[in-house]
């Protein structure tokens, strides 16, 4: 909505490619569940808004998800969940609502979901990176 995990995806992709693997970034504004077909590991970067909502643009993608409920059984993934600790209840839930709604459809997450806090000093995108560069490292144990 204000940017953040538009460049932290950026930042991510960008070190994707400078190590050697393949990367493409897509934003969630006009995607459906079809783009779990691709080939390849996924990794949904989001922040939080509402009531621990997914943001806007990601709503169309994230409530087709819910509504449709296609097998996801093939898809590897990671999370990179965008919250504020200001917002107890629901810190870093769109996220999580990404993770939770791709685990029961099928998919199998890699790593544990990278959080980011908004009221803290960490800067978003070295966060992102950093978890990134050890999520490379769990993909290729996975055989990812
Ligand atoms: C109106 C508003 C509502 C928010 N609601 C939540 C929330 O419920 N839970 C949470 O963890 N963060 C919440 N946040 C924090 C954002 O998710 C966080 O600042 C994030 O880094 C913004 O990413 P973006 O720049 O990609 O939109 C909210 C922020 C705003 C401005």
């Amino acid at each position: 909505m204000t940017g953040t995990a538009e460049i932290v995806a950026e930042d991510v992709r960008d070190m994707f490619k400078e190590n050697g693997h393949e990367a493409e970034l897509l934003l969630m504004d006009d995607l459906d569940p079809s783009v779990f077909q691709r080939q390849g590991t996924f990794l949904v970067c989001t922040s939080t808004y509402g009531q621990g909502d997914v943001p806007d643009n990601a709503m169309k993608l994230y409530n087709a998800l819910e509504k449709d409920r296609p097998s996801l059984k093939d898809v590897r993934y990671g999370v990179i969940a965008l919250g504020d600790r200001a917002y107890n209840e629901t810190y870093t839930h769109g996220g999580q609502r990404f993770d939770k709604v791709m685990g029961e459809l099928g998919a199998t997450r890699i790593g544990q979901v990278c959080q980011h806090d908004a009221s803290g000093t960490d800067v978003p995108e070295e966060v992102g990176v950093a978890w990134a560069r050890a999520w490379l490292k769990e993909l290729d144990a996975a055989g990812a």
